[in-house]
């Protein structure tokens, strides 16, 4: 028995009865069979709302993997934004005697050590949502990575905020011919923030929107430090500001709130899009608050790890055609606006639901 198998053994013995059946080879005919696969989820911070949607969502795919032969535990942790932590915990995980690490990297530049823990105990790893470079994922052959173009989000931001704003003139809200924007950015390094923000400004240009830059602010993804960004912008601006570009839902949906705090009459907010497809984004969506969101597909993210997580469990091969060169495999981002928010706010809740 190698370490991984030892380790494994004593875990199964310790946890379920129809599993220690199994290893004493004396049960009945359909527990012969059973196979239990762990999967071990380690994120990159409890906080953040995309992330937590999407490993609730992977927890609902696998269970729906299961059946009689193969039992599915899923563990999560966090890794609390330290990268020494993340390693720590996979190193418990790896411990405890998991079969496929699913990693969202706290840094997406040193999965080193990650890599060589699970390759020395010959574990599959799927990294999602932050992507490692290239020449790390292809060390070995049982890295895989999950996310999406991030360049797609990037363009078709600037595509529906272009439409909005060519079809409302209203929105150049002091007439000069121009639209004040500020953009708030994602984490830095982290490959969404960099594209999303190159692409969409790029793409508002060469849609024939003419844009004065005011400020561009870093809010960490996150909707608390967003809405100070833009308290402090407003008191600088005041109702300057026509367009609000945010890298995600989350920091769009703070400056919504910092504009509900101010009190302008809704003429005098800017038009405000975000990326994600969060129940609240669409809700703002909704209320007119938001002109519009890009869906980061969580369900179907969720849906290809936990695909991924059984076939490489049963030693399958599995459609690499699927996969960009063997080990990408990246989800199409869908444009929501006024003309689609009834469809998508339904879909989300349906989802919502399903993942409580
Ligand atoms: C999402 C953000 C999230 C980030 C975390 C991005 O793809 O759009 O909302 O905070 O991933 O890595
Ligand atoms: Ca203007």
């Amino acid at each position: 028995m190698n370490k991984k198998k030892r380790r494994l053994a004593v875990v199964l013995a310790t946890v379920t009865g129809s599993a220690v059946l199994v290893l004493s080879g004396c049960s009945g005919k359909s527990e012969q069979t059973e196979k239990t696969l762990r999967v071990g989820v380690i994120t990159y911070s409890q906080d953040d709302p995309f992330i937590n949607g999407l490993t609730d969502e992977l927890k609902v795919q696998l269970k729906a993997m299961e059946n009689k032969q193969r039992r599915i535990i899923v563990s999560t942790k966090s890794g609390n934004d330290d990268q020494q932590e993340q390693n720590e915990k996979v190193e418990e995980m790896i411990d405890a005697g998991c079969d496929v690490l699913c990693i969202n990297l706290v840094d997406r530049t040193a999965p080193s050590r990650i890599v060589r823990m699970a390759r020395n105990e010959d574990i599959p790893v799927i990294f999602f949502n932050r992507e490692p470079v290239r020449e790390d994922l292809m060390q070995w052959e049982k890295l895989y990575y999950v996310g999406c173009d991030a360049e797609q989000s990037g363009i078709m931001q600037g595509e529906i905020a272009a439409e909005y704003i060519n079809s409302h003139p209203e929105v150049d809200k002091n007439q000069d011919g121009k639209i004040q924007y500020v953009l708030l950015e994602g984490e830095a390094g982290h490959q969404d923030a960099i594209s999303r923000t190159e692409y969409s400004v790029k793409t508002l240009m060469k849609n024939d929107v003419v844009l004065e830059k005011l400020s561009y602010q870093l809010a960490d993804w996150n909707r608390g430090q967003a809405e100070n960004r833009m308290n402090r912008l407003i008191s600088q601006y005041g109702k300057e500001i026509e367009l609000v570009i945010s890298n995600n839902d989350e920091m769009a949906l703070g400056a919504v709130e910092a504009y509900r705090t101010v009190g302008y009459a809704r003429e005098d907010w800017p038009v405000i899009f975000g990326i994600d497809g969060l129940e609240d984004a669409l809700k703002a969506v909704k209320a007119g608050e938001m002109q519009g969101s890009i869906l980061n597909d969580r369900v179907d993210q969720a849906k290809e790890m936990a695909k991924m997580a059984v076939k490489l469990f049963e030693g399958e091969d599995f459609d690499q055609e699927n996969l960009k060169e063997g080990r990408y495999y990246f989800s199409e981002y869908q444009k929501v606006d006024s003309s689609n928010i009834d469809e998508y706010l339904s879909a989300e809740e349906a989802i919502a639901h399903s993942e409580m």
